[in-house]
């Protein structure tokens, strides 16, 4: 049975609304999605037709980041907050080619990313993976699960793409990253992706409007100062806070770098 409009919002025959781990795995070209989420998702991108660049720029920052952090920052821990759906290159994947032992624990509260699960758990036997079933608002549960898989007295890279804007409120925002970056050592970094109406992204606005109306989680954008706040006091590693597109890309052919997408991206180390 096909999705329809069913009172003010997008729903389908069985009440199902579309949401975000299977509208971003749509976006990406991935199959674990419901017809609901692919309606939403194409509404979407016919509002900001952007909107399919900006997951895969997100997805190979995802990359650069995490080979930024085993190869030249060393870390061998990782704390993926808002994981999604399993797709290519996956962190504990990226990880492990360049460290066998990478150890990596994997956190989302959406119900399909749980059922698809098993694929994030294919950890080398050097290293190790987990999944936890947890709400990203609850740092402390988080931390308490962690711990059996990551030594939380060594360095840990706390990866959060794409999830800060599903904290509407930007001051439980910060309070998430302080209590998880506070309980980790000096040497620690955040991965940071944010969505924002800044560097082309005005268009957002509405697109985002369309999305909290029929589908779920809610979302927001938010500035690049508001976004440097999720950082402070901690040393950004260059080229600093920039459209994930940029953050340590390879210039094409005739020396520049790739378009923009309208998501901030960084990385920081806590000193
Ligand atoms: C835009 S996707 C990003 C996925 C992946 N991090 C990436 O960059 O490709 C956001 C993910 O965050 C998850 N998420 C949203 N709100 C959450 C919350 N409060 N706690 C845990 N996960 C959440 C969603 O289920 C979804 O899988």
């Amino acid at each position: 049975m096909g999705p329809g409009v069913r009172g003010d919002s997008v729903s389908d025959n069985s009440g199902r609304t579309a949401h975000n781990a299977r509208v971003w795995n749509y976006w990406l070209g991935g199959k674990d999605h419901y017809p609901i989420d692919e309606q939403v998702g194409n509404t979407v991108t016919s509002m900001y037709p952007s909107i399919g660049e900006v997951a895969r720029a997100d997805r190979d920052f995802l990359r650069r980041a995490v080979e930024y952090l085993a190869v030249e920052a060393g870390v061998r821990q990782f704390l993926d907050i808002g994981t999604g759906l399993p797709t290519a290159d996956n962190t504990h994947q990226v990880a492990q080619r360049v460290a066998d032992d990478a150890r990596v624990v994997y956190v989302d509260n959406d119900p399909t990313v749980l059922t698809h699960a098993r694929a994030l758990l294919t950890s080398s036997p050097e290293g190790a993976t987990s999944y936890l079933d947890a709400d990203a608002r609850d740092p402390e549960k988080i931390l308490r699960a962690a711990a059996d898989t990551l030594d939380l007295d060594r360095p840990v890279a706390v990866m959060m793409l794409g999830i800060l804007n599903f904290v509407p409120d930007t001051a439980t925002a910060r309070s998430v990253v302080r209590t998880l970056l506070d309980a980790l050592p000096s040497g620690s970094h955040l991965a940071l992706t944010h969505p924002t109406l800044e560097l082309g992204g005005e268009g957002n606005a509405e697109a985002m409007a369309f999305w909290n109306k029929n589908a779920t989680p809610p979302i927001t954008a938010r500035s690049r100062d508001e976004i440097a706040s999720f950082f402070a006091g901690w040393e950004l590693v260059e080229p600093g806070l920039v459209s994930c597109a940029r953050w340590r890309a390879t210039t094409t052919t005739d020396g520049r770098l790739p378009q923009e997408v309208a998501q901030f991206g960084a990385v920081a180390r806590k000193p």
